[in-house]
């Protein structure tokens, strides 16, 4: 007998089948028990009675959280007993044979709740079972659905999804990098990637002209509510366009996916208003405004464009120019005198995606003038030759004809947080990492064996307090 999922039992009525999965509750009667099982589509009530002593005997020691599979007969469930809250709501099965796969322990929190109440520690360190709350597997199945509209959207306007390498070399995105050591090289070091922003760029001048990824980016800051040491983009770039065919393509990616999958949800304006830099900062005293109409309405998305930001902005603690972007933004001056002398009054073709009050995107035009890439380079204060060795696959990349282009990378978990009405990125990923960027459930970062440093030439000098 083949199994059948729990959503599926009522269109077997009167007939026999089989299902299988997860004790999620169980109510003795005296003679009768009652089991609602949990399989990955919901939950379906079985009844055992005492005509088969040894499986009466052996559902009578069954706990939560066991893993067992049935086969029995569907039948109504007596009238009053209907249950409409779950799709197998008007059915029960009435239990024939008992197979025990598995036993479990008491939990060590309760999967019922929405889990808020408990305490992130544990929920990370059991992610597995705090993913068969409810709440959670829901998340984890709209992102599916987001990221597979995105592709789908994409892939039918002509964009291609190209994937790009993990182990690379350190990209200034504007985080610190984290390092892979190269057995093969010793002494050498890959960084993964803060984004795939070179990569994507290459791609335009090996003639790609439309690239889209869901694209991994790790980068090595401090994590917050809104922040993951990685995280994923929708990582988009085009050639022979500008920052406003980007961004009306983003546009009319989020307009769809809302009405498709988010249909409850209105948008405060359409087209999403495109604000300067500057007006937000002076309206709204931030580069995120949240422009819903009213704030606590669950189903409004305020989206909006923050367009001609700053190219640089000053770092003071270590007194330089920082790229308010990435040093590959393109400023809206060619004059690289002026680039040189007043940074300051340089604005860049970059443009934030902003929903409710959250950056959730942003890009820019590229750069395809190596005179301007040179002059950004060294308002960051970089040396010629420096810049030359460090990025030169731009500076041979561009001599073979490089197209204008553009492009924007999306935030995915911080469009679910906020779409979700979820207070934490953490809460849209399966498998996130605590505050102090552990992971809890895998133990990570942690030591590795002496023979593995050996083998990459590494020697660890812990400064004294951490010093075991
Ligand atoms: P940027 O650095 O702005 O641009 O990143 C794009 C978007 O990714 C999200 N994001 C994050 N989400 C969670 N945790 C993080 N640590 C994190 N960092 C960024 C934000 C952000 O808007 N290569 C460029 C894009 C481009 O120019 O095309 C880039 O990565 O929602």
């Amino acid at each position: 007998m083949e199994r059948v999922l729990s959503s599926q039992a009522a269109e077997y009525l009167g007939k026999k089948i089989k299902v299988a999965g997860w004790v999620h509750s169980k109510r003795s009667h005296g003679k009768i028990i009652f089991i609602d099982l949990r399989d990955r589509a919901g939950l379906l009530q079985l009844v055992f009675d005492n005509s088969d002593q040894k499986i009466y005997s052996a559902v009578k020691k069954i706990k939560p959280e066991w893993v067992i599979g049935v086969s029995g007969e569907v039948r109504k469930r007596p009238k009053g007993t209907e249950n409409p809250k779950i799709a197998s709501g008007k059915v029960e099965l009435k239990a024939e044979s008992l197979e025990i796969f598995s036993q479990a322990k008491t939990l060590p929190f309760p999967i019922e709740s929405d889990g808020y109440e408990i305490s992130e520690e544990k929920r990370l360190k059991y992610r597995y079972i705090d993913l068969r709350r409810e709440r959670m597997k829901r998340n984890l199945i709209i992102r599916q659905k987001v990221i597979h509209f995105a592709r789908e959207f994409l892939i039918k306007r002509d964009f291609v999804e190209i994937e790009t390498p993990l182990l690379t070399k350190s990209t200034p995105e504007g985080a610190r990098d984290f390092v892979v050591p190269s057995r093969l090289h010793p002494g050498k070091f890959y960084a993964l990637p803060q984004s795939p922003q070179q990569f994507k760029q290459m791609l335009q001048v090996a003639g790609f002209e439309r690239y889209f990824q869901v694209a991994r980016a790790v980068r090595d800051e401090d994590p917050r509510a809104d922040r993951q040491v990685e995280h994923t983009q929708l990582d988009i770039e085009m050639a022979f366009v500008g920052q406003k065919e980007v961004m009306e393509i983003v546009e009319q990616l989020y307009i769809n996916l809302v009405k498709e999958l988010f249909p409850e949800k209105r948008i405060t304006k359409v087209p999403f208003p495109r604000i300067s830099y500057q007006e937000s900062m002076k309206k709204y005293g931030t580069d995120r405004p949240d422009i819903r109409n009213n704030k606590k309405d669950n189903n409004e998305l305020g989206f909006c464009f923050i367009t001609d930001f700053p190219m640089f902005e000053w770092h003071q603690e270590e007194k330089r120019w920082g790229a308010m972007h990435h040093p590959f933004t393109k400023p809206q001056t060619e004059d690289i005198n002026e680039i040189k002398t007043h940074p300051e009054k340089i604005l860049a073709f970059q443009y934030d995606l902003v929903l409710n009050g959250a950056e959730i995107g942003g890009g820019s035009e590229r750069i395809t003038n190596l005179k301007v890439l040179e002059a950004v380079f060294e308002v960051l204060g970089h040396k010629i030759e420096e810049i030359h060795r460090n990025f030169h696959n731009y500076f041979t990349a561009f001599q073979y004809g490089v197209p204008p282009h553009a492009g924007i990378a999306q935030g995915i978990d911080r469009f679910l947080m906020v779409i979700l009405g979820e207070k934490s990125i953490r809460e849209v990923i399966a498998f996130p990492k605590t505050g102090d960027g552990r992971d809890l459930m895998m133990d990570a970062p942690s030591e590795i064996t002496k023979q593995q440093l050996e083998e990459l030439h590494i020697k660890i000098s812990l400064p004294k307090k951490q010093k075991k």
